[in-house]
């Protein structure tokens, strides 16, 4: 190992200079994966603009219902139209979304904690990847807890969970976890990030902050943004928006949609934003237009 003492500090990222491994496939370090993993790589980031906009109800996997999800049967088809991926546990799609809603698949299959607990980075791996093969999963979320008491168990799930992804080929997305102890500096971003890439996820999911162009650049395989607590709709689509300019190859929003007034048409704006090259202004707009 190398090392700690003496470390250089970083900062070569060359954050104008694309990606130098990206041959033909249009995921960022998805080029040399076989052809099921591209598939499924090609159900989350749209062939055209490589983004993907998520849609992440999964809080009640350690929240219970909340605000906006108290009926999951309810809120959640009509959004299908305007998202590109479902971010959900097996429980929730199982019983409340339509196997013919057409979207992409996140299953959720890490578990472990709630919301009665002080220190939620311990999780285990619930989901059997033969469930996650039966439900047809574009790629499995596993939550990871960079510097909080549960690092190790929850990188030993990520290997396990990123080990049985490779021998069916379905895509495993790292989430980069922040409690009330985990910095959310770009230093902090940049290691949990890189972390997880080396260790062989295909998607990365964060959160935005200062230098996020450098996080992007630093990391391998695709960020997708995590929305974070519910904000007024305009600073959402903003933080959509910098995320986007930032590089990020999508958002995977929940309360900042389930949350909205108009869920359906702040799913629709986001989307403008991720696919149609809208600024925030733009989207807002829109958002107010349509929300009337
Ligand atoms: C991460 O802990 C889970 O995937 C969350 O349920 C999800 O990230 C929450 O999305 P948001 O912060 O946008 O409500």
């Amino acid at each position: 190992m190398a090392d700690k003492d003496g470390l250089k500090t970083a900062k070569d990222y060359h954050t104008d200079t694309p990606f130098a491994a990206q041959g033909d496939f249009h995921v960022k370090g998805a080029n040399h994966l076989d052809w099921g993993m591209k598939k499924h790589l090609s159900n989350i980031f749209d062939r055209d603009t490589g983004k993907t906009v998520m849609f992440a109800f999964d809080h009640g996997y350690f929240m219970g219902g909340t605000a906006g999800l108290e009926r999951l049967d309810l809120v959640i088809p009509p959004l299908a139209p305007y998202v590109d991926v479902f971010m959900a546990t097996r429980g929730a799609l199982r019983t409340c979304v339509p196997a013919s809603s057409g979207c992409g698949v996140a299953l959720r299959v890490t578990s472990g904690s709630s919301m009665l607990d002080d220190d939620l980075s311990h999780e285990v791996v619930a989901v059997d990847i033969e469930d996650a093969i039966r439900m047809n999963a574009d790629c499995m979320a596993v939550q990871t807890f960079i510097g909080a008491d549960g690092q190790l168990s929850s990188l030993n799930n990520l290997s396990r969970v990123i080990n049985a992804g490779f021998r069916y080929s379905i895509p495993t997305l790292g989430v980069v976890a922040v409690g009330k102890d985990m910095e959310r500096t770009d230093r902090f971003f940049k290691l949990a990030t890189r972390i997880l890439a080396e260790l062989g996820v295909q998607i990365v999911k964060t959160y935005y902050c200062d230098h996020f162009e450098e996080i992007v650049s630093a990391c391998p395989v695709p960020i997708v943004v995590a929305g974070g607590k519910k904000l007024p709709e305009e600073e959402a689509l903003t933080l959509a928006y910098r995320c986007i300019q930032g590089g990020a190859c999508g958002v995977d929003m929940g309360r900042n949609i389930f949350q909205s007034n108009h869920p359906v048409v702040m799913a629709q704006a986001v989307r403008k934003i991720v696919h149609e090259g809208w600024t925030d202004k733009e989207a807002y707009r829109f958002y107010q237009d349509m929300s009337h």
